[in-house]
């Protein structure tokens, strides 16, 4: 069944697209700490669980809250399954940082929120050979679902052609008490690199440096990037300096989240050399580094 002919869901159609998200109440189903200030958090919600697939994110809205009115977006960590093995949880991680994470961190099991998705364009299926994800702050999140869909141990929205993948996390953060899920994203299977400022985990240095190294093993295939904008930014300096195809995930403010508002554009090199804006929520939020007009 498609996410737009669930009970309860709407379809949007915007000029030039053809737009299907649900909005549902979801219940909470799962709640727990993950690193200083960051949480990991399960939503009872088959419908935007069944279809969503890595990179792509859904608004979060905490329903009679009125500061902020709007939701806030985030990425789909992982989908969790029934007993039946169908799809039904949708799974992010957060970093509070202002009013409505503030409040998410106050939610316990059996809470309700408002949930609209799966949005956004998504990262590609992942070539074959080894992909190595860039992460900075809380941008390591969209990587597990990446990877568990590259390694085969996870499925999500979309078909897959079968391929020999590896899959190379690299994930930045200031100090070791902010580092989110390394348990679970070795579990997984992912090879894992981690750099802190402090140097309290891993390299101490920036993630770049981590990144550098990987490209040197020359056996490279893409490079997914997610995090904070300077970090992105240094990253795509880097990939422009190599022939590997590198795609970010821009985590720009945002207000709609369906394309109507203009709150969430960027800019982007045009194939005539020219620049224009894009929408982030529906034309992004992953984009090929080389698009983008870093400022
Ligand atoms: C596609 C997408 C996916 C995202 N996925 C995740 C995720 O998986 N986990 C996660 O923790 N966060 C994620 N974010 C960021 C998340 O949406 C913001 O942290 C959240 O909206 C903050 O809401 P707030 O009300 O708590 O903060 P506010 O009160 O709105 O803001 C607090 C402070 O944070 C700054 N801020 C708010 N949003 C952003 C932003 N997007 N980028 C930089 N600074 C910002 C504000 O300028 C302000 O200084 C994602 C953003 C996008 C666009
Ligand atoms: S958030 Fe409204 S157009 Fe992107």
């Amino acid at each position: 069944m498609r996410a737009g002919e669930q009970a309860g869901t709407e379809t949007l159609n915007l000029p030039g697209q053809v737009f299907e998200a649900s909005q549902q109440m979801a219940r909470v189903a799962f709640h727990t700490p993950w690193a200083k200030n960051t949480y990991r958090i399960h939503l009872d919600c088959p419908a935007i669980a069944v279809a969503i697939h890595p990179g792509q994110f859904f608004m979060v809205k905490i329903p009679g809250m009125t500061d902020p009115l709007l939701g806030r977006p985030f990425a789909v960590l992982d989908v969790g399954k029934d007993a039946d093995g169908e799809p039904r949880f949708i799974d992010f991680g957060y970093v509070v940082v202002g009013k409505m994470t503030s409040r998410l961190a106050e939610l316990v099991v059996g809470d309700q929120v408002e949930v609209w998705g799966p949005l956004g364009n998504g990262f590609p299926v992942a070539p074959p050979g080894r992909t190595v994800c860039v992460a900075g702050g809380i941008g390591q999140t969209p990587f597990m679902a990446v990877a568990k869909e590259a390694l085969g141990s996870g499925h999500y929205g979309r078909a897959v052609p079968p391929a020999t993948r590896r899959v190379t996390l690299c994930y930045g953060v200031r100090s070791t008490e902010y580092l989110a899920g390394l348990s679970d994203f070795e579990g997984a299977g992912i090879e894992l690199k981690v750099a802190t400022d402090d140097g309290s985990y891993g390299h101490r240095g920036f993630v770049t440096d981590l990144l550098k190294a990987e490209l040197a093993k020359g056996d490279v295939a893409a490079v997914y990037c997610c995090g904070p904008e300077p970090m992105m930014r240094a990253v795509s300096h880097v990939m422009s300096e190599t022939d590997v195809p590198c795609w970010v995930s821009l985590e720009s403010p945002m207000a709609c989240g369906f394309g109507a508002c203009f709150s969430c554009v960027t800019k982007v090199i045009q194939e005539d050399g020219t620049w224009d804006y894009r929408r982030v929520c529906v034309e992004g939020p992953v984009f090929r580094s080389c698009e983008i007009a870093w400022d």
